[in-house]
This record gives C-alpha cells, structure tokens and sequence, in this order.
C-alpha cells in the first residue's frame, strides 16, 4: 500500500478553561500557509474524544463542523488540530489528521516522517491491530495507546498526565525519522503531550492554558509568551502548567523569549492578499531589520555570535547555501561579499551541496540563508558543513528555529511574519541581511574602514524610503499585468546583481500565475536561449543604473536590442533618467537611484507585483499557490 506521509503541516494544541474548539481552529487559520490538502480537530469531551477531518481546505473542516449535531465538540477544553501538506498519495478525510487507536482514546497529529513505520505497522498489524488509514502517523496513535494500557497497568496512579508524557517518551524511543507529535488521551482530559525532533514545535504560556503550535503565530492572539524546545524534547501541557524532559524523562528547560510583533500583524490588514500586504511591508522590513545594526563605534551588530573575531579574520573561504528565494538571496550577496572582501565566495543549492563533497574546513564560512529556519535542506547543508568543521552563520527570519539555533552565529531578519508562501519581505530583509554580513566581514578583516561601512550603512538605510515611493507608483505595473496575463511565457534578464533578480522575477511567476518563465544571465542570451524569442514574446530587462558601473548597462542595452530585433516585446525595469535605454524599451518601468550593488532591493518590487497580479488577473490563490507549502521540512 501506498503511504500518504505527512510532511510539513500545521499543527496546534490547546488546554485550558475556555472551549478549545474556536482556539484550535483560529490557530489552524494562521497556520494554513504550512499546508492545506486536509485539515482535522479532536476534541476531548465528556469523556470521549471527538474528531473532524475533511480533505481540501479548512474551510472544508469548517463546513463540517458546521453542519454536525452538537456532541460536545465545542464545549470541550483540550484539543489538538492540524492542517496538512502531503507529497505523494491522495490527501484524503482518511489520511487527514488526527489518528486515532483502535479504541479511540486516543488521538495523535503529526508533521514530520516516521522512517520505519512500516516496520512498526508490520509488528502492530502482527498484534491484532487493524490499520485505517495509509499513514505513518497512525502508528503513533496504536503504539500510545498500547504504552498507555502498559503504564496504566503498571502504575499506582492511574491517570495522571505524567503517564501521558511518559508514555509519548517511550512511543518515540520507538520511532526513528523526524516528528512532532501531539497527543491527547481520553483518560487524561486536562493534558496535551508534545514531543519533537528534527520538525518545529513552541509552547504558548498563558494564565490558567497553555499552548503548543508549529509556529507562534497560531497563539499570538493569546498570549506573546512562549518557550522555545530542544532537540529530542517531550512537552506536557496543562491549564496549571508546563513540563520538559528529554525523551529518557530527564527534565529539560525550554528557553523562553517574548513575541515582539503581535495578532494584527498575522491578518491581512485590508489588503486583497498576504501577499499584498507583505510587499507594501517592506519599506519597514527593511528598515527593522537595519534598526540598531551600527553600533556607536561603527561596527556592525549581529544577533547572537558564538564565533570570534579572529575565526572570521581566519575565514577563506565562504559558501552560501539556501534554496528558492534564499538562494536568490545569496546569489546577490555573492558580488557584494567578493567585492567587500575580497574573499571567494560560492552560492549553492542548499539540496545539493553536501552530495557534492565540498572542500570545507576550519576556515570556510558557511552562510545559511532561510525565512522558515526549518528547510530541512538547509538544515543538512548546515549540519554537513559543520561536520566538516567549517563555521555556520545563519540568517533567518523566524526566532528561535532550528537553523540559527545549530548555527554558529545569527543574523535575525526583523521581516515579521510572511503568511504568503510565495517570499517577498524575506528576500529583501535577507538581502539587506547579507549586505550587512559582508560589511561585517570586511571590517573584521580590516579591507573596509568604519566609516566606509557606515557609509553604505546610511545608503541602505535610504531604501526604505526609496521602496516607499516605489510602491506608491506601481499602477502601470499592475496594468501591465492585465495586459500580459494571457501570454505563454515571460522570460527575464539581467546581469550582474540583476541576474538573480530576474531569476527571482521568474520564480514569482511560475510559482504564483503557474506561468512558463525563465531567468537568464543577459549575456547568455545569445549562447542558446535567444532561439525562444518570437513575435512578442515578452522579455523583463532588469537594467544596472548608468552611474554606476557604465560598461554594465551598455553590454545589457546592446542586449535589450538583440532580443527587440528578433521580436521580443520589452518591458524594462531602468533607473529614474536613464534616457539610453528608453528607445528600446517597449514598457518601461522606472526606480528610484541606488547603488549598483544595492540595487536588487528597488528592482525585485515591480517583479513581484507583477507576478502577484498576473496570478490574480489569472484567477489563483495568490497567498496558497498549487503544490506548494510554506515551511519544505522534508528533503
Ligand atoms: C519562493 C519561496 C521559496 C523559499 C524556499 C526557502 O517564493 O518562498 O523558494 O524561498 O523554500 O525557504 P526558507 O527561506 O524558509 O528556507
């Protein structure tokens, strides 16, 4: 039989005093963007657990809890709820979360892969126990159960909830894989158990309820307190409190940190999309994510560095790995690292870099770039690199996640939460991010003075300004969209730093309008892909300011000519005065100045609104684009 495993979903617990249902189903809410091919509830009340699953969306959940008679469900006041993402095999109201054992009491949700479930499915299925659905996941709830009945057995106290987290100890000294498991027993009414390895899960304290959630933002609306979790980590929560051992039961401390962003921020703040309000965030985004950076002596500040000044002097090498956007990201940081340092510097594929064998040692620096903190395939280009001893910077947008919690030293982007799945603010809070590691590094290793650093410092902190006037000019681009909705494919070029911003203009528009498209070095144009252009084919030039680096712009106008002369129809994206370019541009859409290096952070914003409303002209879910999910936490 076919798995349908699990791989990165939401997923949400509450207990307390209020009815858990509501609590439960708002969080999921917050946390679609994680997944959403099902969605499931379980309920423990009046001495039964209750559950609802529904394929699709949780809008689908919704409905059916809607129409149900009331059993209870709503008044309850411990839950679990989860929404789903799956790769292979249908998603399914079978398949959806919660699982329940054979006796129903008790239920378990899931984000992760349990490797040798078809092992341990072999061995229940040995004992008797029939399997109704085709997860891994389900495992979890028979074998529970089974410790359950065990401990029960064995226990002068019968029904306390520490019996809850050990027997959650023991069902994952059994499995081997990533999981975040939450459970809940019928016997135990006032409990949820977590446990986590490898796969996110935080804990939201409140007064008299607490919670557990894949991400902060299913809480937030509750409380702003929360309690980050080690690696190999059983949580119990109850409405008095919170419980953390390891999983042989030693008790553990969970770190605890404040939220500084709050609910509104989470909702979409009238805009049509998350997306929307996401690339209207980014003026302050960036300007967040700059706040404080420079300290008074003209030296860059990063968030937490467990590494030494003389470590980074050591540095002679430096490999930058991500994916998607990050990678875009990194790609830019790239010409900016190498001409501020002078040191080498490699961008790549987080997926494919520790297949490679790359030459890493002591002195190689290896730069994590992530929004999630959580891409599975980022997490293991980190822990290769650091097998290797090479030192791990990472810089990431979610506090407390997993990859600057195995990293070296962090660079917090302060971007707020990005709902949409395709990244916006995360690109450019990164970007702003990597500029400032490889002011960093150049100062350290004394090729840039302190005011050379500031010097920049105070251009970058022109942007947010410069994106403001920006964002408040973008009709044509959105008229420009209508008109190019129907098209087949858009291709964009760009060289230099605006290579990768049109290898991220295309991956916003396959992504979000499913829209063929490509990004191409302008340059490599004529060595193979120039054979795509035809009668109007539109082509997205991303052009460098004339001021800068002359040679540049002129190489990509001849290019902007070569595909206008085959039939191309131009749109092109220059600098406010750039009079050369204007006679070839068929569509031209002007930016504010900026430095050349810089200049990704003020070019990028066109090609997301455009891709944003192409996709929206094209009637898609812009913020939950097909086959897609937030958080990638399998490889
Ligand atoms: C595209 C997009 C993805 C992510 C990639 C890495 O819009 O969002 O390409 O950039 O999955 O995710 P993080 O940054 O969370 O590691």
């Amino acid at each position: 039989m076919l798995a349908t495993l699990p791989r990165m979903c939401g997923i949400v617990g509450y207990v307390g005093q209020r009815p858990a249902l509501s609590i439960v189903l708002d969080g999921l809410r917050r946390l679609e963007y994680r997944g959403y091919d099902s969605a499931g509830i379980a309920v423990v009340s009046d001495g039964s657990v209750r559950t609802e699953k529904k394929a699709g969306k949780l809008a689908n959940l919704e409905k059916a809890l809607g129409e149900r008679a009331d059993d209870g469900i709503a008044s309850g006041s411990t839950a679990i709820g989860h929404t789903r993402w799956a790769t292979h095999g249908g998603p399914t109201d079978r398949n959806a979360h919660p699982h329940l054992s054979a006796d129903g009491r008790v239920a378990v949700i899931h984000n992760g892969i349990i490797e040798n479930f078809a092992r341990l499915r072999a061995e229940l299925e040995a004992t008797g126990v029939e399997f109704v659905s085709d997860t891994d996941t389900e495992c979890a709830a028979h074998l529970l159960a089974a410790e359950m009945a065990k401990l029960r057995a064995d226990s002068a106290e019968k029904d306390g909830p520490q019996l809850l987290a050990e027997g959650m100890r023991r069902v994952c000294a059994r499995l081997e894989g990533a999981f975040t498991l939450l459970a809940v027993d019928v016997q135990v009414p006032d409990a949820v158990v977590g446990a986590r390895r490898n796969s996110p899960l935080v804990v939201g304290r409140g007064e008299g309820e607490n919670y557990l959630a894949s991400d902060v933002s299913a809480f937030i609306e509750h409380t702003r307190e929360a309690v980050e979790l080690g690696q190999d980590q059983v949580v119990l929560i109850t409405p008095e409190g919170i419980e953390i051992t390891d999983f042989t039961g030693q008790t553990a401390m969970g770190k605890d940190f404040h939220i500084d962003w709050d609910a509104s921020a989470a909702e979409k703040g009238g805009y049509d999309y998350f997306m929307l309000k996401e690339i209207a965030e980014q003026p302050q985004a960036i300007a967040d994510t700059l706040l404080g950076r420079l300290s008074a002596n003209g030296e860059i500040v990063l968030d937490e560095v467990r590494l030494t000044d003389q470590d980074l002097r050591d540095v002679d090498k430096v490999f930058i790995v991500a994916c998607g956007t990050a990678y875009h990201s990194g790609l830019v940081a790239k010409y900016a690292i190498e001409h501020w340092t002078r040191i080498p510097c490699e961008v790549e594929f987080a997926s494919e870099f520790r297949y490679r064998s790359p030459v890493l040692d002591r002195s190689t620096l290896v730069i994590a770039i992530s929004q999630s903190g959580e891409t599975m395939d980022t997490l293991m280009a980190l822990r290769h690199a650091k097998e290797q001893k090479a030192r791990v910077l990472a810089i990431c947008n979610t506090n407390g996640s997993t990859i600057p919690r195995e990293s070296d030293a962090v660079l917090y982007t302060h971007g707020g939460p990005e709902i949409a799945v395709a990244s916006t603010k995360a690109f450019l809070t990164q970007l702003a991010a990597c500029y400032l590691i490889g002011l960093h590094l150049a100062q350290v290793r004394g090729v840039m003075y302190a005011d050379e650093v500031a010097a920049v410092v105070s251009r970058l902190r022109r942007t947010p300004e410069k994106l403001r006037d920006l964002l408040g000019v973008m009709e044509p681009v959105r008229a420009l969209a209508r008109d190019l909705k129907d098209a087949n494919t858009i291709l964009f070029i760009g060289r230099h730093v605006g290579y990768p911003v049109a290898l991220e203009g295309a991956l916003k528009l396959k992504e979000l309008a499913y829209m063929h498209a490509e990004g191409f070095g302008a340059g490599e144009l004529k060595h193979g892909p120039i054979a795509l252009i035809d009668q109007g084919t539109p082509v997205v030039c991303v052009v460098p300011s004339p001021a800068g680096r002359g040679v540049l712009h002129d190489k990509i106008v001849s290019n902007i000519q070569e595909v206008r002369a085959r039939g191309a129809r131009t749109i092109v994206i220059a600098e406010e005065g750039d009079e050369a370019v204007k006679p070839y541009a068929d569509d031209l859409i002007t930016v504010p100045r900026t430095p050349t290096l810089l200049a990704p952070l003020v070019t990028t914003v066109p090609l997301q609104i455009l891709a944003c409303e192409i996709a929206a002209a094209r009637g898609h879910d812009v913020d939950q684009p097909r086959n897609l999910a937030k958080s990638v936490t399998v490889e």
